[in-house]
């Protein structure tokens, strides 16, 4: 059965013209692209992104990080594909990441970590509409 993850390229990522490398490690996998878009979030978008981490204290750095410049959204599809991204973007903290995944590949810091994926089906369906409304 096919599934749907939110996959962003982050502006560091942008920034440093990881776009395309990103792209190839997805469709090398199997991946199908069902949405992509270039954007700058607005505040209000990325404050409801992270909502989950409101209360942490990296938030304020996190979201500035997230609207500083274009990202690039895009929806990924196929078997498993929450956990098929998960495993190709590699740990959250990029010095944790093993060698060989998005992260583990390209980035030292834990904030600016190159590539987000929804982490569950929850998440990808609220983060999906978030950016993508007309795709349901
Ligand atoms: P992401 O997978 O997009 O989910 C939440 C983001 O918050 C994470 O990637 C990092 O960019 C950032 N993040 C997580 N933990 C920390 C931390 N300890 N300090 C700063 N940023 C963090």
């Amino acid at each position: 059965m096919s599934e749907r993850s939110l996959v962003l390229v982050k502006p560091d990522g942008v920034r440093r013209g990881l776009v395309g490398d990103v792209i190839a490690r997805i469709e090398r996998k199997g991946l199908k692209l069902a949405a992509l878009e270039l954007r700058t979030l607005e505040r209000e978008v990325a404050e409801t992104h992270y909502e989950e981490h409101r209360e942490k204290p990296f938030f304020g750095s996190l979201v500035e990080f997230i609207t500083g410049g274009p990202l690039v959204a895009m929806v990924v599809e196929g078997p498993r594909a929450i956990e098929a991204f998960r495993a190709l973007a590699g740990a959250t903290d990029p010095v944790a990441a093993a060698p060989g995944t998005i992260r583990g590949d390209h980035a030292l810091e834990i904030q600016e970590n190159v590539v987000h994926g929804s982490d569950s089906p929850a998440s990808a369906e609220r983060e999906i509409k978030l950016f993508f409304p007309d795709l349901f």
